[in-house]
């Protein structure tokens, strides 16, 4: 009885040419059917944005960022702005990955103002949340993705999360081809959920949760069969067109 239109989103990280990604557009394009229930979108490196913008435009997909400013102009050297993704026409934008909290130093606080910044925007966020191996391990897989939650939560209010998708993405699953069990991904989504059902029920069925972390072509149907998953943030397996659109007819 849920209204929630599956997502499945590409990640594609820091990948793709301009002769690799016009094919691999042109072929997203050619394969999705105008009648797919699901919504398709993919996130490629800022410089190619322009470029989906073209292949992509009167498709049914849409694109979005990888991650923006905080700031919406100004003295940032190397920085884009939510402004300026919304204005290559992105609907999207990633949130707090995993690789941009790890790898470049993005804090609880720092994904939250960006969070609020993409909805000034006008784009809609993808949350990445997820916990560490070693965090799975010590049984802190609900302490983390709490915490990551409630840092969003906690500023913006249950309301911001009309506009908004998260993306559970344990760690231990990103890039290693070891994806989440349905069970185990549908455990951590239903947590999620949970924690915002006890904000506001009404969003809380409304707010797309998608599982991220080596879905592919083959295993996309069993994890999109549950039913707190709502789609999926694909890396590797987006990268080709045959693949992300497997994994876009599982979903419909
Ligand atoms: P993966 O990446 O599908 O290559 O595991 C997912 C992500 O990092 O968003």
């Amino acid at each position: 009885m849920t209204m929630r239109r599956t997502l499945v989103a590409g990640n594609w990280k820091m990948n793709g040419s301009r002769t690799e990604s016009a094919a691999l557009l042109d072929g997203i394009r050619k394969g999705i059917s105008a009648a797919s229930r699901a919504e398709v979108a993919v996130c490629p490196p800022y410089i190619l944005i322009p470029l989906a913008a073209e292949k992509l435009a009167g498709s049914p997909a849409v694109w979005g960022g990888q991650n923006l400013s905080v700031h919406k102009s100004g003295a940032y050297t190397g920085e884009i702005s939510g402004p300026m993704l919304r204005d290559y026409g992105c609907t999207y934008v990633i949130v707090g990955h995993s690789e941009r909290r790890t790898l470049y130093g993005e804090t609880d606080a720092m994904v939250a103002e960006k969070y609020g910044a993409a909805q000034v925007a006008g784009l809609i966020p993808i949350l990445c949340v997820g916990e560490t191996l070693q965090e799975r391990e010590a049984n802190q897989t609900e302490a983390v993705v709490a915490r990551q939650l409630d840092a969003v939560l906690d500023k913006h209010g249950i309301g911001s999360f009309k506009n908004a998708v998260i993306a559970y993405e344990p760690v231990w699953a990103i890039g290693t081809g070891k994806t989440a069990t349905p069970q185990q991904a549908q455990e951590v989504h239903r947590f999620i959920r949970s924690r915002l059902t006890a904000r506001d029920k009404t969003v809380a069925e409304s707010t797309r949760i998608l599982y991220g972390g080596s879905m592919k072509g083959s295993n996309a149907k069993e994890l999109l069969a549950q039913p707190d998953i709502d789609g999926g943030l694909i890396g590797g397996a987006s990268l080709q067109a045959e693949e992300f659109l497997t994994i876009c007819r599982a979903a419909d």
